[in-house]
């Protein structure tokens, strides 16, 4: 007869991370780390929050929620599913979202520039409208709308089935009265829409560095990922278009990820401002509407 106690929170999480470890995950939707995601993984099937956990390390899960937990930690080892598909939950800028197949899964660096309300780069009180371009499950409008109380938000993406989700998580929220979702192909929807701030995080993977991605990034919708040759195309296009949608004094925040020495490259007297992220990456670029306004002929597709 086994008489051990069953496992505490602390001794689970350990464990899985060990398993998280030996079976050769990718991190990187979510977390950065096995032992952040087997955290998150335990929190969560014992229904707490992130910030909840620490007070309960000494618990020991019944039974029935150990089972629960291992069942978890087998389907992200042999699907390679990331874990939000598989708790239907990500964590964005302090916030809790659903998400499935049908959005990537939240991780934008520009979060923490949202939550510091995009200080010094702009006064908040001059934000009125606000444009979450590309929003997919809608993160990143929802905690725009948290950070601006007071200013209107439109979020746009051409997936129908990403608004969905996007609807699902406005109403969670209960932000209905605040954002509106809109369907549309960048800004082609939005004629005569003009914004103060226009927030971005568009596709922007190569078409080489596709093929490269591990196993985790085949559960999220290509459209959301894949960008033309270089990564560059939705930003070209959004970068050509985006003077004619800001307020004088507006900015455009755009993540580009590692296509970013690209676009750099490819608009070599573009004034990009690189935003920095607490953890030192620079991949969030800021133009203001003015500087848009002046480069307006670089940016404008050539044929
Ligand atoms: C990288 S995901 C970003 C989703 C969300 N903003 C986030 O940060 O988690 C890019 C999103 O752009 C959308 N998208 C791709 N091409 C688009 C286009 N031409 N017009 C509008 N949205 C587009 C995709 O459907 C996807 O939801």
């Amino acid at each position: 007869m086994n008489t051990a106690p069953p496992l505490t929170v602390r001794e689970l999480i350990r464990r899985i991370e060990q398993r998280f470890n030996d079976a050769g995950l990718y991190f990187g939707h979510g977390t950065d780390n096995a032992l952040d995601e087997a955290a998150w993984l335990v929190g969560s099937a014992l229904q707490l929050a992130p910030h909840e956990l620490d007070a309960h390390l000494e618990d020991r899960p019944t039974p029935a929620q150990q089972n629960a937990i291992r069942a978890l930690v087998e389907k992200r080892i042999n699907t390679r599913q990331p874990l939000a598909y598989l708790l239907k939950e990500a964590w964005f800028a302090g916030l809790k979202f659903y998400v499935d197949e049908r959005v990537i899964v939240p991780r934008s660096l520009t979060a923490e520039f949202i939550v510091e309300q995009f200080h010094p780069w702009i006064d908040p009180a001059r934000i009125h409208r606000i444009l979450d371009l590309c929003t997919g499950s809608g993160c990143m409008a929802i905690a725009c709308a948290y950070a601006f109380p007071e200013a209107r938000v439109e979020a746009a993406d051409i997936s129908e089935a990403a608004l969905a989700v996007a609807r699902i998580n406005v109403e969670n929220h209960g932000q209905q009265g605040r954002v509106q979702l809109l369907h549309s192909d960048l800004f082609s929807g939005l004629a005569g829409a003009r914004y103060d701030l226009i927030v971005t995080n568009p596709p922007y993977v190569a078409r080489a560095e596709m093929q490269t991605l591990p196993p985790e990034y085949r559960h999220e919708p290509a459209l959301a990922l894949a960008s033309g040759a270089q990564g560059l195309d939705a930003v070209t296009r959004i970068l050509a278009a985006a003077p004619s949608h800001l307020n004088p004094g507006g900015i455009l925040v755009a993540e580009v990820g590692n296509s970013a020495a690209s676009l750099q490259e490819k608009f070599p007297s573009a004034p990009f401002t690189w935003l920095t992220t607490a953890t030192g990456d620079e991949s969030v670029l800021l133009l203001t509407a003015e500087q848009l306004r002046q480069h307006h002929a670089a940016f404008a597709p050539t044929r």
